[in-house]
């Protein structure tokens, strides 16, 4: 069952009680919002929106295609999907009855049901079902030109019963199909009631073709100079346009250029026939109005001649002899209404044979062995007038015939299964209409054979004694009546009134005219004159005029008989199929979208027996299910069998669920379906269900949502594993690539230096700053394995002093052996062993915890006082100590400068051994070294203190200490900022400092000059 989402119930079965009141207020609740389809079952309610509604279109389509009834909101594509369904998986023959008063929808019902079913069809597109399915919708503009008019009730009338079967090949695409007729409602042709009019194919011809083609008919444009027209509405509805559909459709159905000449000429016919009149002049008859005789004939292609006579005279055979007898006026105009009446009748079957033919299966027998049918009914529903005739007698036994046959259908259907399923049964209570099709048709007693016998009869039988004879015959059966037989009922008419208590409700006819139009008579004249017509196609629509006139004394069977016996075909025809039902309801008669009109959807309600629908569906279980389907529905409202249910069959399933939520009294299970009783067991089920829905869904978001990450972290670790391997590719050829430059590396003077390196990939950075370091390493190593390592050390000094330097300073010492703490060293220092002892004392004593001296020296200081003093200084791994002179034997002049707190130092380019180290504490060192006797020395050492300091401060602070070379140093002493300049003066032997205009000048000899 549909979910309740909409308004009221989705299927009338769920209703809590069955009663009109609740059945209207369900209706009406849906048809206020729009939901104008409601099943009961399998069954689907329809009302007339008589709006554009926008269900239709592909996206529907889509939803409902494959589908279950009870999965979507009720919908007429349901029912053809179903239906559909059946024939594709069960090779099943299906029929479709569409049944409701009208303007209730019946005909557009049919259609969205064939345009569902090419909508779902043909996948592959194969060519000849495309033309198949087009042929069959096309044939719908066809058969509403020459079968539909505009009623009171309805603009596009049906007025003729059509049954189409669409047939299917093994694949389950349309191949073809066959249209039967019921039925045209051909007094149309010669009246029409105030306000109605005659067929649309009259309009589309006067309307719609132009004045050549009316030329060519002797028509004139004007409805009004028709008297088969001008007894109605001359209202003008789209006939201009649809008789350019009509063309066409002719077109697409392969209509023959004479086959559609045919068809025009025969409706041009018709209306000149009309306006035909005769008048007796001294006894004669005369047609007054021979241009539309001589119009009518051309038309007809016989002669003038002929025509007038089969118009004005009759012929006899009488005893093997053969005469003419003249027709009084009376019988003249009766004649001739007859005529175009027949005419337009057998037009109507004709085209419908020929549009058979044009859809008819092309395959072969034994491939037509394995081809199924889908059946479409599109038939009058239950009429009743304020006056009721013959039509609506004939329109009502259909009816009955059609609920008979769905009782039998609906319960012998619903026997078969419960016997299939091993469910007892039990009988349900409904009326049988079967009285009521026997009252009509039962063989020498029903209505029909007494009207058959009345009109068999000689002599002057008139419908009065044709309702006495039924009045006699029928006076026991309960669902007839008459004035005579019920004097007291006022409603009905003496003489003239008979009632029919249908199964839907009760009927007044009235008896005037069953006589006639169940002879449905045609002078004999007629069809030969048709017969002998010219026109092939025309005489093809006579074939009987083709026999002697001595032999057709039999008479034609009654129309009556005819009718009864198309209907006993048709019911035949359905019987064998699975029949789906939809019921047609029209809100009010005045086309309104809005109005709901109780009364008249009460009354359509009943005599569709929609009440009666319900209780039958209600009577036995209202729900049955499969097992598997079941479980699938319900599963989620039972802890037992959510998410799945592992102890046992989908049968043990369903109980279990069914027993845990107490519905096991209302249930029956058979073989391979659950059988639910009440609608509201089921209704509790849905209920319960709709509450779980929107867990389940965020569940199933949670885990779609889960594995949509699962998903994508597949796709990344995949993409990971394809990086890493190219990544790994590209590095490895990298390597190879520099291996192979680097091959001689080796044996090159330089190592390899001057070879470019090849560009890493990307993904090599970080490996090629690596490489490059292993590559400095192998080098340094290569150069440096030629030197003992006891020099190493020294080399390091010397390649930092170097780097620091960088070619500034062409003198720095490296040609020498740098030997560091030269103080210690008696060639350089006479007072080594005082020295040597006052570093041990300080390295024992002080705070500061040095471990070795890296350098000594003798130095000529400059300090803020702007004096200079000889004295000498240490290195050692953390400070740059002050010393007294030798003099003073070194002593500690507790004043140094940590290593750490270096900002920079400053030398000079040349050879004077002049240094400054820059402190932030706005007193820097400055420097310039000595020998012990205070003469210049007579090596560079400055580039090998620079080495010595820039290793340790790198040492220390693991950054580069910043060594500045320029002729001018800038420095601060005394938190002032001071320039010091060297200057070169040739009568100088000892360089020293002094202070000249708030500058430092450092004297030197010419030779230290750069
Ligand atoms: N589903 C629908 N959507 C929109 N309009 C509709 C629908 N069904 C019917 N109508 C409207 O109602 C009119 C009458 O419908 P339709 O011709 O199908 O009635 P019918 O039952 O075939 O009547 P009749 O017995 O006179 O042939 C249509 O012309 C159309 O305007
Ligand atoms: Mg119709």
């Amino acid at each position: 069952m549909a979910m309740q989402r909409e308004a009221g119930v989705q299927d009338f079965v769920l209703l809590d009680q069955v009663t009109m009141e609740k059945f209207m207020d369900n209706l009406h609740k849906r048809y206020q919002v729009g939901s104008i389809y409601t099943y009961i079952g399998e069954v689907c309610v329809s009302m007339n929106p008589y709006k554009q509604m926008n269900i239709y279109g592909p996206e529907t389509i889509r939803k409902y295609k494959g589908r279950e009834l009870f999965e979507n909101a009720p919908h007429v594509f349901a029912i053809a999907d179903a239906a559909y369904r059946v024939l594709k998986q069960r090779h099943q023959d299906t029929c479709i009855l569409i049944s409701g008063e009208s303007g209730a929808g019946k005909t557009e019902a049919s259609k969205i049901i064939m345009k569902y079913i090419a909508a779902v069809t043909n996948a592959q597109g194969q060519n000849e079902i495309e033309r198949v399915k087009n042929v069959l919708i096309q044939s719908n503009a066809i058969l509403e030109t020459f079968g539909n008019a505009k009623t009171n009730r309805n603009d596009n009338s049906s007025r003729f019963g059509k049954y189409m079967d669409i047939e299917f090949d093994y694949k389950a695409d349309p191949v073809g199909g066959i249209i039967t007729n019921y039925l045209l409602e051909k007094s149309r042709v010669v009246q029409q009631q105030p306000g109605e009019r005659n067929f649309h194919s009259f309009y589309q011809l006067l309307r719609g073709a132009n004045d050549h083609e009316l030329r060519q008919y002797d028509l004139l444009k004007e409805t009004s100079k028709y008297h088969y027209l001008n007894q109605g509405s001359m209202d003008i509805l789209t006939e201009k346009s649809d008789y350019k559909g009509t063309c066409n459709a002719f077109k697409t159905l392969g209509f023959q250029a004479d086959e559609v000449q045919t068809i025009w000429r025969t409706i041009a016919s018709v209306l000149h026939l009309g306006n035909v009149e005769f008048q007796t002049i001294e006894d004669e008859l005369v047609i007054s109005n021979k241009a539309h005789l001589q119009s009518a004939a051309k038309m007809l292609q016989v002669t003038e001649a002929e025509l007038s006579t089969a118009l004005t005279k009759r012929t006899i055979a009488a005893g093997g002899n053969v005469m003419k007898k003249d027709h009084d006026a009376t019988q003249a105009e009766y004649g001739k209404d007859a005529l175009a009446k027949a005419i337009y009748d057998r037009l109507f079957t004709w085209i419908i044979s020929r549009i058979n033919r044009a859809i008819l299966f092309r395959g072969s027998k034994t491939q037509a062995r394995f081809n199924s049918v889908i059946g479409v009914l599109d038939i009058y529903g239950f009429e009743i007038f304020d006056s009721n005739s013959f039509e609506q007698f004939c329109i009502n036994y259909c009816n009955e015939k059609l609920q008979q046959l769905f009782i039998e259908l609906v319960l012998k259907q619903e026997q078969e299964e419960y016997q299939r399923e091993g469910i007892e049964w039990t009988n349900i209570e409904y009326f049988n209409n079967k009285i009521i099709c026997d009252l009509v048709e039962q063989p020498h007693k029903g209505i029909i054979a007494i009207m058959d016998e009345a009109c068999l009869s000689v002599g002057n039988v008139t419908d009065d004694t044709l309702l006495g004879a039924m009045d006699k015959n029928l006076s026991k059966h309960p669902h007839y009546t008459s004035r005579q037989l019920k004097p007291m009922d006022k409603e009905l008419k003496h003489r003239e009134d008979f009632r029919i208590t249908h199964y839907a409700g009760d009927v007044i006819y009235n008896i005037i005219g069953f006589i006639e139009k169940n002879k449905d008579t045609l002078y004999q004249d007629f069809k030969r004159l048709l017969h002998n017509s010219k026109d092939a196609n025309l005489s093809e629509m006579w074939p009987e005029g083709a026999q002697d006139i001595k032999k057709t004394t039999k008479r034609p069977l009654t129309a009556g008989t005819l009718f009864q016996r198309s209907m006993a075909d048709l019911v035949a025809t359905l019987l064998k199929k699975e029949p789906f039902y939809v019921r047609c309801i029209k809100p009010n008669d005045i086309k309104s979208s809005t109005l709901f009109d109780e009364e008249r959807v009460q009354h359509q309600v009943r005599y569709l027996g929609l009440l009666e629908n319900v209780r039958v569906r209600r009577a036995g279980f209202v729900h049955r299910q499969r097992y598997d389907k079941f479980l699938l529905r319900y599963k989620m409202i039972s802890q037992y069998t959510w998410p799945n249910f592992h102890a046992g069959s989908e049968r043990d399933g369903v109980r279990v669920l069914i027993e845990e939520k107490g519905f096991a009294q209302d249930v029956k299970y058979g073989h391979t379906k659950i059988f639910i009783r009440s609608p509201r067991t089921l209704f509790a089920l849905e209920q319960q269900r709709n509450e779980m829905i929107p867990h389940i869904v965020t569940l199933l978001q949670k885990q779609v949502r889960g594995w949509i990450a699962r998903k994508n972290y597949k796709k990344m670790k995949a993409a990971r594993t394809i990086m890493h391997a190219y990544k790994t590719y590209k590095l490895r050829s990298y390597v190879q690539e520099l291996a192979n430059r680097f091959r001689n590396a080796k044996h090159q003077r330089d190592y390899g230096r001057s070879i470019q390196w090849p560009q890493p990939p990307l993904a090599g950075r970080k490996a090629e700053a690596k490489l490059r370091r292993m590559f400095d390493q192998w080098r340094a190593y290569m150069i440096l394995r030629r030197y003992p390592r006891s020099e190493w050390p020294q080399l390091r000094l010397q390649i930092i002093a170097a780097t620091a330097i960088a070619g500034r300073r062409p003198y720095w010492g490296q040609q020498r052996k740098w030997l560091g703490d030269y103080l210690a060293n008696s060639q350089d220092n006479s007072g080594y062993d005082a020295y040597t002892a006052n570093v041990r004392n300080m390295k024992n004593s002080g705070g500061d915890n040095f471990r070795q001296v890296l350098f000594s020296s003798f130095a000529k200081k400059f300090n803020r006082r702007n004096k200079q003093a000889d004295r000498a200084f240490i290195v050692t791994d953390t400070n740059i100590y002050k010393l007294d002179g030798i003099k003073k034997k070194f002593r500690d002049m507790q004043r140094s400068m940590a290593i750490r707190e270096l900002t920079s130092i400053s030398i000079t380019p040349g050879r004077d051994q002049l240094i400054v180290f820059h402190s932030p504490k706005n007193n820097d060192l400055v420097f310039a070294l000595q020998s012990e006797m205070c003469t210049p020395l007579k090596e560079d050492r400055v580039g090998e203190l620079v080495g010595v300091v820039c290793k340790k401060y790198h040492d220390i602070t693991g950054t580069e200490l910043r060594v500045n070379v320029g002729s001018n140093i800038a420095c601060r002493l005394g938190e002032k900022a001071r320039t010091i300049v060297v200057e070169a003066a040739s009568n100088v032997e000892v360089p020293s400092f002094r202070h000249s205009a708030g500058n430092i000048i450092f004297e030197v000899p010419a030779t230290y000059c750069y």
